[in-house]
């Protein structure tokens, strides 16, 4: 197989996708740790929190303790989801750097995400965008359901490409296309690609797969093949959203970095301290990390300790 990419941008979302969907508290100290421990696994961008409506996401009711409390390697990005100005308002507060905003390709999963059409989402993050740019923001935008919604079914890829156009040309310096449900399939996202690869670069365009059928690496080969080396995951597995029913983990940080690794395809994370890093947060779930590579380091006796940060 010859593919033309050879280093790979790995978006870590597990302190943000991943941690959002948890239904048990978990310490503000717990967080802080855990993102320290995922730059020092060598990860540059480290999604840190989201400033969404607490009454809809209670688990990130504290982004703003945690991003004044992790220390901020200036080699790292630490992007923050805000969902409309009052979120917008919040980051600046805080002196977030980076942000992202969040639409979908289908209609019903975004009204029942953030409560607006895709239209009205527009609507809502031009002055959002707008205002963040002009206080020296990134702004990345996120596209849900790009292959499949859990309410309307079938996505086409036109709408798709319809949706990344419109996040660009309000000053996105990057789109996110995500598998929310993880339905997605190779063929099928080569053809998504296809068609966004007619109207936008390939180095503006990431890809966030979730693994709930168990298709998200080999949607990673099928978009390695398609020059893209954007990807999205979250550290073992960790992962789901609220809104999508069925919304399992994440593509593991861990099982992407193990085959890009073996790959010869250059990452900068160093997987031993990724793992330890998801065992700084795995003592304060109620359920076991689902990444592969993590349970196999488990089953083999890798001598990764859980600790828990917090008395
Ligand atoms: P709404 O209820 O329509 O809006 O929610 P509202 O303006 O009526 O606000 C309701 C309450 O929230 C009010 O408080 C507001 O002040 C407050 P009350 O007056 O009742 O006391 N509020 C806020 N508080 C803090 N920060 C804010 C904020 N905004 C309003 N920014 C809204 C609309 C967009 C706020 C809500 O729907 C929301 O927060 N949604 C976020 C849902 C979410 O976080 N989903 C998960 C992330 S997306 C995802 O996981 C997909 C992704 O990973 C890619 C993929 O996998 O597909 C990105
Ligand atoms: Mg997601």
């Amino acid at each position: 197989m010859k593919l033309s990419v050879d280093s790979v941008k790995v978006v870590e979302v597990g302190p943000r996708d991943g941690l959002q969907n948890e239904k048990v508290v978990i310490p503000l100290q717990a967080k802080v740790s855990y993102i320290e421990a995922l730059g020092d696994a060598g990860l540059k961008v480290i999604e840190a929190g989201a400033f969404v409506s607490p009454k809809w996401v209670p688990q990130m009711a504290d982004t703003a303790d945690v991003y004044a409390e992790i220390p901020k390697d200036p080699g790292v990005e630490y992007p923050v989801l805000v969902p409309n100005m009052r979120g917008l308002e919040r980051a600046i507060e805080s002196g977030v750097k980076s942000i992202a905003i969040f639409t979908a390709a289908s209609d019903t999963f975004n009204k029942r995400n953030i409560n607006m059409t895709i239209d009205e989402s527009f609507e809502n993050y031009a002055p959002v965008t707008a205002r963040a740019i002009e206080e020296g923001m990134r702004v990345r935008g996120y596209i849900s359901t790009a292959f499949g919604c859990p309410y309307e079914g079938d996505v086409a890829p036109e709408r798709v490409l319809e949706v990344a156009a419109r996040l660009l040309d309000l000053g996105c310096y990057e789109v996110s296309v995500g598998d929310t449900i993880g339905v997605g399939t190779p063929m099928q996202v080569q053809g998504v690609i296809g068609m966004l690869l007619q109207v936008i670069p390939q180095s503006r365009i990431a890809m966030h797969f979730h693994d709930t059928r168990g298709t998200a690496l080999a949607n990673t080969l099928a978009a390695l093949e398609m020059g893209i080396a954007i990807f999205d995951a979250s550290s073992g597995g960790l992962g789901g959203c609220p809104y999508a029913p069925g919304a399992s983990g994440n593509l593991a940080t861990e099982d992407l970095v193990y085959m890009l690794d073996k790959m010869g395809i250059e990452t900068g994370v160093d997987l031993n301290r990724l793992v330890r890093a998801s065992m700084i947060i795995a003592p304060y779930l109620d359920h076991p990390l689902p990444g592969r590579y993590l349970q196999a380091c488990a089953k083999a006796a890798v001598p990764v300790v859980a600790t828990s940060v917090v008395q």
